[in-house]
């Protein structure tokens, strides 16, 4: 399987927890396709954890919970599929899942078959219960043989949370994907806690196995499985921003039967769309300067560059600090950016928010901006 641009789709973890059922899920399919979600590239629709019984059957296969799944997972498969949507699982490299139900050990390559059977197109694979006799890396190349094996195209999503370095070994077990933190939580505290180790992570992206920041929280308002306080509509703004400027894959944690219009703006802006979905998937970078602060300040204002392929820029800048005094002057030196003075050439901002527009003078960009808030601008080079 060979996955060119960030995965983009619905998860069921963030809000459904354990509260998973067949006609959840097909109205979670019926909405990603009435909303216009599918249309703006959210195209996979994952089952988390909690989906299964807890034995195996005689063969030794995972069966679904018969509660939950009474037609079994084919059968919601086949309802994902003929709405024009792909179908995703969870499963764990451990003795058991995180939420405790059966989990691949030892069971790779069967599993994998049933995945193919059932016509799973996504797996998600965590870490919890790990074994402590054999490593992280060869837990995940065992399922990403077992998947390069099965006879079907199913998207490899590791998700072992950044542990036992994971980014250095990652990239040989055949996954898509990879989670590079711990779980998200719907708090303005969580989001600020993930975006400040983005910059560990970013090398370690790259076509074909993408770095994840976890599952979006936009819209969630505090409520279900990973609600607690909720964020502010700016808030979720910064976060979808910051996902998709990185070129994190971005899967939907709300409850899409019941978005509203500032959800929507947020999830279904396909400029924003596009800037994580840039064919080129070149490195983003940090041209934020540390001020006259000390170090610890830095990644507080980070401002992040991408070089597009069309020739264009999507620069990202935010204000991560929690003072409302603290109106963040943020510098943007187009030096920086390769767009030297001697080059005679500047940058034509397009913010991706309000639609602004705005021509670099001098190779300077000043901007002010609020606690939790952000700039993001698609920037064409024209001449000076
Ligand atoms: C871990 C993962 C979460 C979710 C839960 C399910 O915590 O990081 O994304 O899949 O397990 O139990």
């Amino acid at each position: 399987m060979i996955c060119e641009t960030p995965p983009m789709g619905w998860n069921s973890w963030n809000t459904f927890g354990r509260e998973i059922n067949e006609k959840m899920i097909k109205e979670m399919a019926d909405a990603m396709v009435d909303t216009g979600l599918l249309d703006c590239g959210y195209n996979y629709l994952v089952i988390d954890d909690c989906w299964a019984e807890r034995q195996r059957d005689a063969d030794g296969k995972l069966v679904p919970d018969r509660q939950k799944f009474p037609n079994g997972m084919k059968a919601v498969a086949d309802y994902v599929h003929q709405k024009g949507l792909k179908f995703g699982i969870y499963s764990c490299a451990g003795m058991i899942t995180c939420a405790g139900y059966p989990a691949s050990f030892e069971h790779e390559f069967v599993d994998a078959q049933t995945f193919a059977q059932w016509g799973i197109d996504f797996l998600k694979y965590d870490y919890c219960f790990k074994p402590g006799s054999v490593s992280g890396d060869v837990l995940y190349k065992r399922m990403g043989a077992a998947l390069a094996n099965c006879g079907r195209d199913i998207l490899f999503s590791a998700c072992s949370c950044g542990k036992d370095e994971t980014k250095k070994w990652i990239k040989t077990t055949g996954a898509n994907m990879w989670r590079s933190t711990e779980d998200i939580y719907d708090t303005w505290t969580s989001l600020r806690e993930l975006a400040m180790l983005a910059d560990q992570s970013i090398k370690y992206s790259g076509k074909n196995c993408f770095f994840d920041m976890d599952m979006l929280i936009v819209g969630m308002y505090g409520n279900g499985n990973v609600g607690l306080t909720g964020c502010t509509d700016t808030e979720y703004k910064t976060h979808f921003s910051l996902w998709a400027l990185l070129g994190s894959p971005l899967m939907i944690g709300c409850d899409i039967r019941n978005m509203n219009d500032a959800t929507k703006k947020i999830l279904m802006n396909k400029d924003v769309i596009a800037i994580n979905q840039d064919k080129a998937y070149n490195q983003p970078y940090s041209v934020a300067e540390p001020l006259s602060f000390s170090d610890d300040y830095k990644n507080e204002w980070p401002i992040y560059v991408k070089l597009l392929e069309n020739g264009d820029f999507a620069i990202g800048m935010f204000n991560f600090t929690d003072d409302p005094t603290n109106m963040y002057c943020c510098n943007l030196k187009l030096d920086l950016l390769g767009l030297s003075e001697s080059t005679g050439k500047t940058l034509l901002l397009t913010d991706l928010w309000n639609g602004e527009q705005t021509k670099v003078k001098n190779g300077l960009h000043i901007v002010e901006i609020a606690p939790h808030d952000c700039r993001l601008y698609r920037a064409k080079v024209v001449d000076r």
